[in-house]
C-alpha cells in the first residue's frame, strides 16, 4: 500500500507520541476548573499510555481522573512512564527497569495499550502499515511481553471487565436490541496463571521431524482458590449468580477448577453457583446474555469471552478493566481495546472505555467510590446529551473525536458539583 502510493519518509512514531501523551495531559489540565475541596488525600498514579491508540484516550482518562479527583479533595500526582513499543525504541527493552519499580511504588497504574506498529508518512498523509515491526523479535523483545511482565510483576491475579449497556447505547449492540437491553455482567478473568503462564512450554522437534509448538496448561488449588475467591465475593455484592466457566470435560486444569469452585460454593450459600463448558458459554452470552450476572473463568476463556461479550454493547471500545492483587499493592487499569494502530492519529477513536477504566481506578484501586461515581455519572450524561464517537454512532445522535468526547467528560464532571448521600446530584 505505501509502496504504490509513493512513500517518503518513514519514521517512528514514538518521540511524538510519548511527549505528546504527557504535553495533552498537561496542557488540557490547565483549562479545567480547579478544585471544589481543598485537597486532603494524596495519590501517585502511574501512567503508562504505551503505544498507538493508548495515546489518544489516556490523555481524556488523565484529565477525568484529576478533576473527578479535585471535586472529591483528592490530590493526584500522575507520573508518566515507558512502556511497549515505545519503551522498546528508546531503551530497548518493553518493560524497563524504571517503569516496573515506579509502578510498585505507585497507588494505581492507568495504562494505554501496547503492540505498537511502524508509522509510515505518505504524502503528508499518515498510514499505518501493517508491518509490526517487532513481529520477528525474539518474545522477550515484543511489546505485548511488557504487558505479561507487568501483570506478573504487580502480581496482579484478577483482570475485572464489566461488560454493560447503557440505556442510551442499546442501539449500538451487534445482537437483537431485545437480547442486549439490560446486560450488566461482570467477567473476573484469572491473569498470572494458567495457560499463559505456563511450563513447561517451547519448541520443538517430534519423533516424524515436525516442528512442535507447546504450551502446557495448569492451574493449582491455590490459584483456583485465590480467583474463586474474589468472584465469590464480588458475586454476593451484585445479584449473587455466579457462573464458573471451564472445559473441565477435557482439561486437566478445568477438571480441577470445577472442583474447587464447587468446594467453595460451601462457603458462599447466599451466591447461586453454575458451571458452563467454554462453547456452552460463547453461544449462551449471545442467545441470553442477561441470564449472566458474574462470570469466573481463566486467562484464555476470559480473553475469549471478553472480546465476544464487547459485541453486547456494540464496541470494544466500552469496555474498561481493571486488574488488581485484592490485598496489597497497586492495580492496572486499562482500557481493553489494545493499540489499535489502524485508527490511531486520527482522533476518531472511543475514550470511553478509558474513561471507564479510569472510574475503576477509583472505585477499586483507591477505594474512592464517590469520584468513581462522578466519572460513570458524567459518562451517562454525555451519553443523554447525544454525543457519539463513531464506533458507536446511530442517526440522529452527533458524531464527535475522542478529544472532544473527552470535553463533553470535563463539561459533565463540571456541571455536578455535589455529592449527597453519596449519589451525585
Ligand atoms: C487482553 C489482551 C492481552 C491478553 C494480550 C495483549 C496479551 O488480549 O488484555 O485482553 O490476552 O491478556
Ligand atoms: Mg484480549
Amino acid at each position: 500500500m505505501a509502496g504504490a502510493l509513493g512513500l517518503h519518509v518513514i519514521t517512528t512514531q514514538l518521540p511524538v507520541a510519548f511527549i505528546s501523551a504527557t504535553k495533552q495531559t498537561f496542557r488540557r489540565a490547565s483549562v479545567i476548573r480547579c478544585a471544589a475541596n481543598t485537597p486532603n488525600k494524596r495519590y501517585t498514579i502511574a501512567v503508562l499510555p504505551g503505544d498507538g491508540v493508548g495515546n489518544e484516550v489516556i490523555p481524556v482518562a488523565v484529565d477525568a481522573l484529576r478533576l473527578a479527583g479535585s471535586l472529591e479533595g483528592l490530590d493526584l500526582r500522575f507520573e508518566e512512564l515507558l512502556i511497549g513499543g515505545v519503551a522498546l525504541e528508546l531503551v530497548g527493552v518493553p518493560l524497563p527497569e524504571e517503569t516496573l519499580r515506579k509502578a510498585k511504588q505507585s497507588d494505581a497504574v492507568l495504562l494505554g495499550a501496547v503492540g505498537w506498529h511502524v508509522l509510515i508518512i505518505v504524502d503528508f498523509f499518515f498510514f499505518f502499515d501493517k508491518q509490526p515491526k517487532w513481529d520477528n523479535s525474539p518474545k522477550h523483545l515484543k511489546p505485548i511481553t511488557a504487558l505479561l511482565q507487568l501483570r506478573a510483576g504487580l502480581e496482579v491475579f484478577s483482570n475485572l471487565r464489566p461488560i454493560t449497556v447503557f440505556p442510551q447505547l442499546v442501539d449500538s449492540t451487534y445482537l437483537r436490541k431485545d437480547t442486549a437491553e439490560g446486560v450488566d455482567i461482570m467477567i473476573i478473568r484469572e491473569l498470572t496463571g494458567g495457560i499463559y503462564n505456563a511450563h513447561p512450554r517451547g519448541f520443538t522437534t517430534n519423533e516424524q521431524g515436525d516442528e512442535v509448538g507447546f504450551c502446557t496448561e495448569s492451574y493449582s488449588a491455590s490459584e483456583v482458590n485465590h480467583i474463586a475467591r474474589v468472584a465469590f465475593d464480588i458475586a454476593k455484592q451484585r445479584r449473587s449468580k455466579l457462573c464458573s466457566v471451564d472445559k473441565a470435560t477435557i482439561l486437566e486444569g478445568s477438571m480441577l477448577w470445577r472442583k474447587r469452585v464447587t468446594a467453595m460454593a460451601l462457603e458462599y450459600p447466599e451466591v447461586e453457583v453454575s458451571h458452563l463448558l467454554i462453547d456452552t458459554a460463547a453461544m449462551d452470552l449471545v442467545r441470553y446474555p442477561r441470564q449472566f450476572d458474574t462470570i469466573l473463568t481463566g486467562v484464555m476463556f476470559g480473553d475469549i469471552l471478553s472480546d465476544l461479550a464487547a459485541m453486547i454493547p456494540g464496541s470494544v471500545g466500552l469496555l474498561p478493566s481493571a486488574a488488581s492483587d485484592r490485598l496489597q499493592g497497586p492495580g492496572i487499569f486499562e482500557p481493553v481495546h489494545g493499540s489499535a494502530p489502524k485508527h490511531y492519529g486520527k482522533d476518531t477513536v472511543n475514550p470511553l472505555a478509558a474513561v471507564l477504566s479510569a472510574a475503576m481506578l477509583f472505585r477499586y484501586g483507591l477505594k474512592e467510590e464517590n469520584a468513581a461515581q462522578r466519572i460513570e455519572k458524567a459518562v451517562s450524561d454525555v451519553l443523554d446529551r447525544g454525543f457519539r464517537t463513531r464506533d458507536i454512532h446511530t442517526p440522529g445522535a452527533t458524531l464527535v473525536g475522542c478529544k472532544r468526547m473527552g470535553e463533553e467528560i470535563l463539561r459533565s464532571l463540571d456541571a455536578r458539583v455535589s455529592v449527597s448521600n453519596g449519589s451525585l446530584v
